[in-house]
């Protein structure tokens, strides 16, 4: 099979139902890629309900006041979207008579509409063959085709919407889009993509030489750092050890594990021979219950690495041993602000 039938099947099987994707019509297609644009589905969503149900159509927005956009807008940020998107609706009861262009080039000429975002509207609403890419499809393709085009320049931009282009051929474009941005956000993550899951992995270019997280390529990078946090989750029975994190740091005043940052990345028999561990459970029974793969953790500026040794300790000889350490049940853990990745690893290993 390939890469369009591969990606749409597993489209069809793992897509959420999100109400635009039940619409053909193009004034609301067009308000939910507004909305989703530098927002995430779960946050768009109640300002997509609510749009949708105040200006039901684009009269309704046109004829309204731009201080009313701007007060439901508010919150979701970007206020630059909002007053584009209530120009463009005048735009549209003006020069289009309050029917939403159909051409390409038309609905590109809308004000805040741009390349993706006509392709969006064009193939969602009127099944025309212009490919989205996006953030999600940068990434997705860059990883499986391997593609070192840097994706900030305009080289990257013809090339990659070229290939895709190429890839929706055959297929019916509103489906064929969907399913490559699905595919790219909910699979090919930016930090932890289910390579395991993916349908794609065999012919995956990164995934075959291991350089998944190289990808996609950016000219101009922000200067990020890599930090690697080495966690040890001290078990006994139902309880482990948690501490709050007070250092001037990320996460400050959150709940994590007890940690060993490394300045690099720490060979797992190494790490078991270091000082730092030798110190920290010196002449303690313990037993070493499993060692977790790494999790990647994207921040802004900082690419946290993490690596979860779960350990099980001989508790009357183990109590407490630094006073920031606090032992919880592993079930009332959830009380404590704990940051994403925390919360991640709970999730898998945990339940
Ligand atoms: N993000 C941008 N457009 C989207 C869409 N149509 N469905 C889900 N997420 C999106």
């Amino acid at each position: 099979m390939n890469f369009g039938s591969i990606i749409i099947r597993w489209y069809k099987k793992n897509k959420r139902d999100l109400p635009w994707r039940e619409t053909r019509n193009p004034y609301l297609i067009w308000l939910s890629e507004i909305i989703l644009q530098q927002t995430r589905v779960e946050q768009g969503l109640p300002y997509y309900l609510s749009f949708a149900e105040k200006y039901p159509d684009v009269k309704s927005l046109a004829a309204s006041k731009e201080d009313d956009v701007l007060k439901l807008w508010q919150g979701l940020g970007y206020y630059s979207r909002a007053r584009n998107l209530h120009k463009a609706a005048k735009q549209i009861a003006g020069e289009f008579s309050g029917k939403f262009p159909s051409d390409y080039h038309l609905i590109r000429s809308l004000n805040g509409i741009g390349d993706y975002t006509a392709a969006a509207i064009a193939s969602f609403a009127f099944d025309q063959k212009y490919p989205v890419v996006d953030g999600n499809v940068y990434r997705f393709l860059s990883r499986q085709f391997g593609i070192k085009t840097p994706i900030d320049t305009a080289a990257g931009k013809k090339e990659f919407t070229e290939l895709a282009g190429e890839l929706m051929k055959d297929f019916p474009p509103a489906i064929f889009n969907q399913a490559i941005m699905e595919f790219g956000a909910r699979l090919c993550r930016p930090a932890n993509p289910d390579c395991a899951n993916c349908p794609l992995n065999a012919s995956c270019f990164s995934f075959k030489n291991q350089t998944v997280f190289s990808f996609p390529i950016k000219k101009n990078k922000t200067k990020t750092k890599n930090r690697y946090f080495n966690y040890l989750v001290i078990r006994h029975k139902n309880t482990f050890f948690i501490r709050k994190r007070n250092d001037k740091d990320i996460w400050q005043g959150l709940y994590d594990f007890p940690l060993i940052e490394t300045k690099e990345r720490i060979a797992e028999t190494l790490f078991l021979h270091s000082d730092e561990w030798k110190k920290t459970f010196r002449g303690q029974k313990i037993k070493l219950l499993s060692i977790s793969t790494e999790f990647k953790h994207v921040l802004s500026h900082q690419h946290i690495h993490a690596k979860f040794y779960e350990i099980s300790v001989d508790l009357p000889m183990f109590n407490e041993p630094k006073p920031e350490w606090k032992k919880v049940d592993t079930t009332s853990v959830k009380k404590y602000a704990l940051p994403r990745l925390i919360e991640i690893y709970l999730k898998n290993s945990i339940g």
